[in-house]
């Protein structure tokens, strides 16, 4: 008979770590957080100077490649990316498969891990350059297959990609444009998009990140990697909370019912919480959520919205950020919280919004399947449990229990 107790008495060092909360699961050079002072850097560069400065390919460079490309290498880059755009031809019978009202999210989990059947010259993972083929097909087909989610949920035609225009710039047209028309890219509404795919291109071993690492680790092809971390961003606590914040700031409607929500957001007996408010890792302002602060008011004003959600998200914070409940549980604004009013006013409906973060965060999922790939201590992920079922007892036949 086994004897469990033993087991564990004699199995050495063991944690036990709901959450991994204070487990490390790899080694990283790709992203750096500090929570408690709000720092986020990517490869050693602050994330509020790269959303200023940089554009979204000078970050998957970087991230990808460990170094800002020079004005060459970006030209390189971006063409190589561009060669990429083109999605399969059968891809759209693919998608012709899925109901109309299918979620998008559910056509990305299924079309993202269907390339690996139409791209399987790049899955061989040992080969270094079938890794970058991958890559790159991953980060450039990721727009064009997003925009095609959207488009067969309208019931409007396939768009296919202007490689004349900027990665952003050619996403917005084959989201919003229409065939035989012409689409002009608003520059300001272009710029906003690249920063919030900027902010959401990498944010280190969270879910996602870490479910590709794990799919990975078993020496699953790149497509099907990234696939299951679609999957994993589906859930409303890590993808879907700037639809939830939307919604909730939608639902207090106007800044005079802001206290009500606050005070509801206090009470232990109600299960209502701030969506877009706290985070794991921030205990102090998420430098995300300042950018985003932001560009909200450039896309408003270069839009001309009056989004009255924009007055009640900033009377809201302000209130909160003056509310000793709120100061004592370091409870900040997170990148969530002004996302939403962004997406909304460029015209995705919420439906879309994950698969936007999607979008931008397939770039740092790519580097991350990159780096664990190449890391000489790579083992297949495995975690421990603590076992709390029942010892060892009889088998009783069928008719005797
Ligand atoms: N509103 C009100 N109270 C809150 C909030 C909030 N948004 N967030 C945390 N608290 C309170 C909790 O009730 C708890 O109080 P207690 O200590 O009296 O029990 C305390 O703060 C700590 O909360 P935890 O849930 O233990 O903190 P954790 O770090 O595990 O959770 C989380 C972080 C899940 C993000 C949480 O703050 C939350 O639910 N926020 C709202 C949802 C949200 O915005 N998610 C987006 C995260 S960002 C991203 O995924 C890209």
């Amino acid at each position: 008979v086994v004897d469990i107790r033993k087991f564990y008495a004699n199995t050495g060092a063991f944690t036990y770590d709901p959450g991994f909360t204070s487990t490390a699961s790899c080694q990283s050079k790709l992203t750096y957080i500090d929570g408690d002072e709000g720092v986020l850097l990517h490869r050693g560069y602050a994330i509020g100077e790269l959303a200023e400065k940089s554009s979204f390919m000078e970050v998957a460079h970087l991230l990808l490649n460990g170094e800002l490309p020079t004005k060459e290498e970006l030209d390189t880059f971006t063409w190589t990316i561009t060669r990429h755009t083109m999605v399969h031809e059968q891809l759209a019978t693919f998608f012709r498969g899925f109901r109309r009202d299918a979620h998008p999210m559910a056509i990305m989990c299924g079309v993202v891990g269907a390339l690996s059947a139409f791209y399987h010259d790049s899955t061989d993972i040992h080969d270094p350059q079938q890794r970058t083929i991958a890559s790159h097909r991953l980060i450039a087909k990721m727009p064009t297959l997003a925009a095609m989610a959207f488009k067969y949920s309208l019931g409007q035609p396939f768009l296919y990609p202007d490689n004349s225009l900027s990665y952003t710039g050619n996403f917005l047209r084959m989201t919003f444009g229409v065939p035989a028309e012409p689409y002009e890219v608003n520059p300001i509404v272009e710029q906003a998009m690249d920063r919030i795919f900027i902010l959401h291109a990498d944010h280190e071993q969270n879910a996602s990140t870490s479910t590709v690492r794990l799919a990975g680790s078993s020496g699953a092809n790149p497509f099907a990697c990234i696939a299951a971390g679609i999957a994993c961003l589906w859930g409303p606590a890590h993808g879907g909370a700037n639809e939830a914040a939307l919604n909730m700031l939608r639902e207090i409607g106007t800044p005079d019912r802001i206290p009500e929500f606050i005070a509801r957001a206090k009470d232990k007996n109600d299960p209502f919480r701030l969506m877009g408010f706290g985070h794991r890792v921030y205990k102090n302002y998420d430098p995300r959520a300042t950018v985003m602060q932001q560009t909200v008011r450039e896309v408003l004003s270069a839009l001309n919205v009056k989004d009255p959600v924009f007055d009640v998200a900033l009377q809201l914070e302000e209130m909160a950020l003056n509310d000793p409940y709120f100061v004592e549980k370091k409870l900040f604004p997170n990148v969530d919280f002004y996302s939403g009013v962004i997406l909304s006013a460029i015209g995705f409906p919420t439906s879309m919004f994950t698969v936007l973060f999607a979008l931008a965060r397939t770039v740092g999922w790519v580097a991350q399947w990159n780096e664990m790939i190449t890391d000489p201590d790579q083992k297949i992920g495995r975690p421990r449990q603590l076992y709390n079922g029942p010892t060892q007892r009889p088998y009783v036949p069928v008719g005797e229990r």
